[in-house]
């Protein structure tokens, strides 16, 4: 009979590993971005822009609706300004919480201003 590895799970691996590739991703997005930014295209600006800000999706749900079920903040009540506030202070480390210090970080400020300008209620 096989034998299964019942390890517990360990939450602050799957965040490291969470962090790591959304810091990942958003590298990949600001390079690809900056080329499409050249080429002044304006599709390929606008799907870089709602490229960086799906990053935040997988919990905060597409365009920050939220994912039922899973106790994520729902962030699109929040204006452009307020999530780039939080943001910025995420980043600083005047907020803190159980990811968000630690994801901020793996963006730049240009990239926190076009994923707010994204995902802020309109
Ligand atoms: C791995 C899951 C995860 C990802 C990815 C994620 N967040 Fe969060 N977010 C959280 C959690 C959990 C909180 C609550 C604070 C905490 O515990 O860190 C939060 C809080 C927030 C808040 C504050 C909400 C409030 O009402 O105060 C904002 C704004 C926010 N996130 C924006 C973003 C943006 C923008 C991105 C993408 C760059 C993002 N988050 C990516 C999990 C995530």
């Amino acid at each position: 009979m096989k034998t299964i590895n019942r390890q517990r799970f360990d939450f602050s691996t799957l965040e490291r590993s969470v962090a790591r590739g959304a810091t990942a991703l958003a590298v990949v997005l600001a390079a690809a971005g900056a080329a499409h930014a050249q080429a002044q295209n304006p599709d390929a600006l606008k799907l870089y822009q709602r490229g960086l800000a799906a990053t935040c999706a997988n919990c905060h749900g597409t365009d920050g609706q939220g994912v039922v079920g899973t106790g994520m903040p729902v962030i699109n009540h929040l204006s452009s300004a307020e999530i780039l506030k939080k943001m910025l202070d995420y980043k600083s480390g005047a907020l803190t919480g159980t990811i968000m210090h630690q994801l901020a970080k793996g963006y730049t400020d240009e990239q926190l201003q076009t994923i707010a300008s994204v995902l802020g209620k309109k």
